[in-house]
């Protein structure tokens, strides 16, 4: 039998680990299995010391993607053992890499990764760099959720919003007018702020269950200062990164502000992200229905109480909702942008990245 299974690995800016899945696209997309594999402190670090400039960056690179793909190759092995799926069977593993550099304005986007090495530890067809094409047809190279977005939950009852809360907070606007185009980018901060913050002032790597934002308050004077960005008013195509985001663009808004307790920043800062995304949403699509959450920022209640509050009437639910397990999104649509590289189709649409055209995304490193 002609192989058919697809394996999407993603691991984003959250620096958290790598989301694997199983998939097969035809006749309909299904997901045969997940796995999840966790980055270690030293790994994290590494990489996270990457994401600025710094000493011998060239070969630390090299060392760490060599580092990081042997953790994509156990997320694959235990992936096929789960699933009971034999290499086989699989067509191709379509791999994102972890970005060091977002830099659209600049024309490039580095995703650290070693597909070649995947390819022999795996023995399966490995498609990567799925970003640069787009780039160089003069895109912002993200988001490119949106097209898989389009393709699993678009319908023709409602006005949706699909939101992916990674690192990054990202946006897909689907009309229930399926003749019109899907629209999407990234809004604003997602997790990555939050975790910042908390790993500066708690320890611990993130604030599990907004269990420490609860214990603050939302500073409105803070929360209009971080909402008076220019990001956020920018008008699409936009894509944003750590690169942006960081702990310099909160002390920079802090500065004025420096009796502000650091839980109370917690808070505001949950507010900041819903309040981006509910905002971005309701100025591109104001019809909006439902919004459907995916991405860590669903297991978050604070967040995702701040989000049905400022987005109400419309409902906001998990993707869980219409059947496809949150953390599961984002691993599937770089699976199913390998299934469109073996296809011959394109992955990116032009109206979400400001791309020339559609374009073929990413590069095959054959097993053999
Ligand atoms: N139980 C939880 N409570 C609060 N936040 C959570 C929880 N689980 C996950 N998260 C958040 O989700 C992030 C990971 O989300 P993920 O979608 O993997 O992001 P990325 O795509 O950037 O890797 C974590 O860093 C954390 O901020
Ligand atoms: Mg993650």
């Amino acid at each position: 039998m002609r192989p058919t299974v697809y394996i999407g690995l993603m691991s984003g800016t959250s620096l958290d680990g790598v989301d694997a899945v199983a998939c097969t696209f035809e006749p309909q997309t299904q997901c045969l299995g997940h796995t999840y594999v966790a980055f270690d402190d030293a790994l994290r670090q590494s990489l996270q010391s990457l994401l600025t400039a710094g000493f011998d960056e060239i070969e630390r690179s090299g060392r760490v993607a060599i580092e990081l793909v042997h953790v994509y190759a156990r997320a694959v092995a235990d992936l096929l053992k789960k699933t009971q799926i034999s290499a086989n069977d699989v067509v191709a593993i379509g791999v994102h890499g972890q970005t060091i550099r977002h830099c659209p304005n600049d024309g490039f986007t580095v995703q650290l990764n070693n597909p070649a090495l995947l390819a022999e530890l795996t023995g399966i067809d490995v498609i990567a760099d799925f970003r640069s094409r787009d780039m160089a047809a003069g895109g912002e190279g993200a988001p490119l959720v949106p097209a898989f977005h389009a393709a699993l939950f678009g319908n023709e009852t409602e006005n949706r919003t699909i939101v992916n809360i990674g690192g990054i907070a990202n946006i897909t606007l689907l009309p229930s007018d399926t003749s019109k185009p899907t629209l999407g980018f990234d809004c604003g901060p997602g997790n990555t702020l939050l975790d910042i913050w908390m790993q500066a002032h708690q320890g611990a790597r993130f604030d599990e269950n907004g269990a420490w934002a609860q214990t603050g308050s939302i500073n409105d004077a803070l929360l209009t200062s971080f909402l008076s960005d220019e990001y956020f008013e920018r008008p699409a195509p936009k894509s944003s990164g750590r690169e942006y985001f960081n702990m310099d663009w909160i002390r920079c808004e802090l500065f004025t502000y420096p009796k502000i307790n650091p839980a109370d920043v917690q808070r505001t800062l949950v507010r900041l992200t819903a309040q981006t995304i509910v905002d971005a949403t309701y100025k591109a699509q104001p019809d909006t229905r439902a919004f459907f959450i995916c991405g860590g920022g669903v297991f978050n209640p604070v967040l995702m109480a701040d989000l049905r509050e400022l987005a109400a009437p419309a409902t906001v639910e998990s993707t869980a909702q219409l059947g496809v397990d949150p953390m599961q999104v984002e691993a599937m649509a770089f699976a199913w942008l390998a299934y469109r590289f073996v296809n011959k189709k394109a992955g990116n649409l032009p109206a979400v990245t400001n791309a020339k055209g559609p374009r073929i995304l990413g590069a095959l490193y054959p097993a053999y």
